[in-house]
C-alpha cells in the first residue's frame, strides 16, 4: 500500500493543528516531522515541545520523525517519549549506527535510516535486518521546496531489488521534491512511503492530497 507522509516543514505553524486535521481527513497515514539541529544541516526547525503537544491531539496518525541531527543517539529516548512512532536517523550522522538503531528499537518504536543523495545506498545493507524503513533522500537535506535529484531514484531501485532478492520486508521512503509529477517515478523505482511538504501544504490540502494519491493509483 502507498503511504503518504506530509511534511509539516511546509505547513503554516499558526494553524498547524487545523492543517494536520485536514491531512488526516484526506487519507494521509503518516505525519512527517523534520527535526534539524543547525549542525548536521544548516537549518533549525522544531523539537520536543511541538511533537508532544501534537501527539496529545493526534494519536491516531503515525508520527514519522526524521532526525537531521548529529549523534542522534543522544536524543532518541526523548523523541520516543515525545510521541515518535518511527525514528529515522542519518547514516552520516551516527558514529555507531548499530548502537543507535538498537537504542531506537529498545524504546519500542520503529527504526529508519536515511542516506543523503551522495551516500551510496549499499552502505545501508548491513543494517537492513535492524530496520523497518530506509529513507532515501531525493534532495540534499535541510530545506523544503527543492527539485528532486533524478539519480537518487536509481538508488531507490537498487535498494528495492536488493530487499526483494533477500526476501526482506523493509519500507522505502523518499523525501524531497515529491510532487504529482515525480511521485509516479518514485513509486516505479520501488518506494512505498512518500514524503511531500510543499506539494501538500501549498494551496488546497484536500485537492493536493487527492492529486498525489491519484498519480500513483
Ligand atoms: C528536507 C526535509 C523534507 C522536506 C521536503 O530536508 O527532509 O522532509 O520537508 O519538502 P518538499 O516536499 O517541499 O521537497
Ligand atoms: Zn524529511
Amino acid at each position: 500500500m502507498d503511504i503518504l507522509s506530509p511534511s509539516i516543514l511546509a505547513a503554516d505553524y499558526a494553524i498547524l493543528g487545523d492543517q494536520i486535521r485536514q491531512v488526516k481527513e484526506n487519507g494521509a497515514q503518516y505525519l512527517h516531522i523534520d527535526v534539524m539541529d543547525g549542525h548536521f544541516v544548516p537549518s533549525i526547525s522544531i523539537g520536543f515541545p511541538v511533537i508532544s503537544s501534537l501527539k496529545k491531539s493526534f494519536d491516531d496518525i503515525v508520527f514519522d520523525v526524521h532526525l537531521m541531527i548529529d549523534e542522534p543517539i543522544r536524543y532518541v529516548e526523548r523523541f520516543a517519549k515525545s510521541g515518535a512512532d518511527i525514528i529515522t536517523v542519518h547514516l552520516e550522522a551516527c558514529s555507531d549506527v548499530k548502537q543507535t538503531l538498537a537504542a531506537i528499537r529498545a524504546l519500542g518504536v520503529k527504526a529508519g535510516i536515511s542516506v543523503k543523495p551522495d551516500t551510496p545506498v549499499e552502505e545501508v545493507y548491513p543494517y537492513l535486518p535492524m530496520l523497518d524503513m530506509v529513507l532515501v533522500m531525493t534532495v540534499e537535506p535541510g530545506f523544503g521546496g527543492q527539485k528532486l535529484i533524478p539519480h537518487t531514484l536509481d538508488k531507490v531501485h537498487t535498494l528495492y531489488s536488493y530487499i526483494r532478492s533477500h526476501s526482506m520486508s523493509v519500507d522505502i521512503e523518499v523525501d524531497g521534491g515529491i510532487t504529482v509529477n515525480t511521485i509516479k517515478d518514485a513509486k516505479k523505482a520501488g518506494a512505498n512511503v512518500f514524503v511531500a511538504g510543499t506539494a501538500v501544504f501549498r494551496g488546497d490540502i484536500k485537492s493536493n492530497i487527492e492529486g498525489l494519491f491519484e498519480a500513483v493509483k
